[in-house]
């Protein structure tokens, strides 16, 4: 592929560390680039230790070479893993995790140490970096340094920087090695600007072949997504200053199949505003086309991103130049900035207390993005080639399919509240994706096409129809449960047993929020909807719920649970999801006279047989 593999690949990556003289690895479980983004810091971090270190994707490695570890002097493998979901491992860390479960596999004198990525919001926290921590010891590798977690609810960026500020002593200690003190500004590309290159091989923001957008070719997935045309992009909110939009892909000749309670993942593109405003200000010709290429040929990256392209071009389609730049950036960016600015810079990024809270108050919680810190910080000249290095790749967004091919195969529908607020330094963040889908014109040229991919879920209704279903979807947590009911009212035409069908949905306000409020209706009148619960949160004096709901319905809750109903949840983790556990922790000790362990237990049982899953995202 173009994009990132050099022609030197080795499924060992013991054999190419040991021909290019490396002893660290440092494997990644990534799902939105952060893992990765560690495991290349900490592979950077080894020169400053007289180590050399790669980092690794355990999906393109021969992960049962790990017990020749051992034949590399002062051999280590880091990982850097991430949990997503329930509990779940990264799509490119699945198979190593069923590699680590099978356990025939014998790592003695193999040194490794694990940093983990997760979300205080969600039930498994860190449930992947725990079990990687724990199982390779049981496999008789030797743990170099305690399990570090991050929480991506919290200061992530901070917890990482604190766990590796004591990381790196303890190998130095085990190794034997200190540290040199040059580890800064060592780019890791070298730059080529074309100044005649063919438009045809430059570059327009495919993800990974080139020219792949002009001549389509399924099957389409995270390498090679659909650029499919909008058929319908309609506000769902009746009235208030928030925006949700129904938005329908055409996938129609595609060869794209889905299944109702599937995501589809979205690859946004910048705000050309944004793009602009940042070449201004670092005075560049965005039209320049270049090449960014790794001075390591080793490296299992050989560009940042798809090569050759335009400046903007990367910015527009490939970095994240809206999120809030980590430490190391800030540490980089110091170097091309003078006096007060670089005092500035170099403070924030000492790991002492004041420069994490400095850190923290004037990047994270101000939401400082790179064109505001050089907009703020005017004697900051970076050249653009070693911001496009620095800068994360843009990630693509994931979205509950609101529809169901059984009603018509050839559209995928979402429903996307559009994301905008203030920060303290008086600006308007705009959600690059929700905000890039808003202009989104049905019909119109083919500027308006969004390249996407389905990403398959468990989240599926019950095999057998005939059983009843709880539905609890607030907000836009609504998504997958439109296309449960699209599918069920397809049953049920077709003459197939349908069991209750039961939904609870919340929102603020009657006249304003109550999405999709038609169809639900509709539903309800021609029974594919037993029952419709609906909260309005903003209506009255005190708040309801979607769970306050629930819990007056205790009895009928438990009766269906017991006739073998399944529960979804969707929408909200960081407090909805959770209420809702707790609530359905009491009805079953109240009605089914149960105690508080039996109760947990019962849970247990239900997500074991599939018949509570949750969809939820904060
Ligand atoms: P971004 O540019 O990514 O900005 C969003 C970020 O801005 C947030 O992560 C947060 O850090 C920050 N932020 C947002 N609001 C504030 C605030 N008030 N103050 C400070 N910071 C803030 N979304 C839907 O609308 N519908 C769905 O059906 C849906 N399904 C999903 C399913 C899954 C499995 C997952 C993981 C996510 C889902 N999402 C859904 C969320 C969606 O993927 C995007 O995160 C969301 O649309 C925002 O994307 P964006 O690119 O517009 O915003
Ligand atoms: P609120 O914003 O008025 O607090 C969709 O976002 C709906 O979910 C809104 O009505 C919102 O109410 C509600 N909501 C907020 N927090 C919740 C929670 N912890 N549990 C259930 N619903 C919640």
């Amino acid at each position: 592929s173009p994009l990132n593999r050099s022609s030197s690949y080795d499924p060992s990556f013991i054999n190419k560390m040991k021909n290019s003289g490396r002893n660290v690895v440092v494997f990644y479980g990534s799902q939105t680039g952060t893992g990765e983004e560690f495991a290349g810091r900490l592979a950077k971090d080894c020169a400053g230790y007289g180590m050399k270190g790669m980092v690794a994707d355990p999906e393109e490695c021969e992960m049962e070479d790990l017990s020749r570890l051992s034949e590399i002097e002062k051999g280590l493998a880091i990982f850097c893993m991430a949990t997503y979901g329930e509990g779940d491992p990264t799509d490119n860390a699945q198979e190593f995790y069923e590699w680590l479960q099978t356990g025939d596999v014998e790592l003695a004198g193999v040194k490794y140490a694990v940093f983990g990525l997760g979300n205080k919001t969600y039930e498994h926290y860190n449930a992947m970096g725990k079990y990687v921590d724990k199982r390779l010891e049981e496999l008789g590798a030797e743990r170099v340094f305690e399990l570090g977690m991050g929480d991506d609810d919290g200061n992530i960026e901070e917890d990482f920087v604190t766990w590796r500020e004591k990381f790196w002593p303890a190998v130095c200690e085990q190794f034997g090695v200190e540290p040199t003190g040059d580890q800064f500004n060592i780019r890791q590309y070298n730059l080529t600007v074309h100044d005649d290159l063919s438009q045809e091989k430059v570059f327009k923001g495919e993800i990974a072949r080139l020219r792949s957008f002009e001549n389509q070719r399924p099957p389409y997935d995270a390498k090679n997504p659909y650029l499919a045309p909008v058929k319908v992009n309609r506000e769902l909110h009746k009235a208030g200053d928030r925006s949700c939009m129904h938005i329908e892909f055409d996938i129609s000749g595609s060869k794209i199949r889905y299944e109702a309670g599937d995501h589809v993942a979205i690859f946004p593109k910048n705000d050309t505003a944004v793009v602009e405003k940042i070449g201004k200000r670092l005075g560049v010709d965005l039209d320049t086309v270049i090449t960014l290429t790794n001075v390591d040929d080793e490296a299992s990256k050989k560009h940042p991103f798809p090569n050759p392209c335009s400046y903007r071009t990367a910015l527009l389609h490939y970095l994240d130049i809206t999120s809030t730049p980590r430490t190391h950036i800030m540490r980089e960016l110091a170097e091309y900035a003078r006096d007060k600015d670089k005092e500035f810079l170099l403070k924030m990024c000492s790991p002492t207390p004041e420069g994490k809270s400095l850190y923290n108050e004037w990047i994270v919680k101000s939401h400082r993005t790179i064109l505001h810190i050089l907009e703020d910080l005017p004697t900051l000249e970076p050249p653009i080639d070693h911001v496009c290095e620095l800068l994360p790749r843009l990630q693509a967004r994931y979205y509950s399919i609101s529809s169901s091919p059984k009603k018509d195969p050839t559209s995928i529908h979402i429903t996307a509240v559009l994301v905008k607020y203030d920060t303290k330094t008086g600006r308007t963040i705009k959600g690059v994706t929700t905000n890039w889908l808003a202009d989104m014109k049905p019909g119109a040229d083919s500027t308006h096409r969004v390249p996407i991919y389905v990403r398959k879920s468990q989240f599926r209704l019950p095999f057998k129809s005939g059983l009843p279903v709880i539905m609890i979807g607030p907000g836009t947590g609504l998504a997958p449960f439109r296309g449960f009911l699209q599918e069920r009212h397809f049953l049920k035409t077709e003459g197939k047993p349908v069991g209750d069908t039961i939904l609870y949905f919340g929102c603020r306000k009657k006249a304003e929020d109550y999405i999709y409020e038609d169809e639900l209706r509709g539903y309800v009148e021609n029974e594919t909807l037993t029952k419709l619960h609906v909260a309005f949160s903003r209506d009255q004096d005190s708040k309801v719920y979607v769970q306050h709901l629930l819990s007056e319905n205790k009895e009928e809750t438990w009766k269906l649970l017991e006739a073998g109903a399944h529960l979804y949840v969707c929408g909200d983790a960081r407090n909805m999801a959770r209420d809702v556990h707790e609530t359905l922790l009491t009805i079953l000790q109240e009605c089914g006279q149960l105690d508080s362990i039996r109760a947990a237990d019962y849970i247990k049982k239900l997500q074991n047989k599939g018949r509570y899953s949750c969809d939820v995202w904060s």
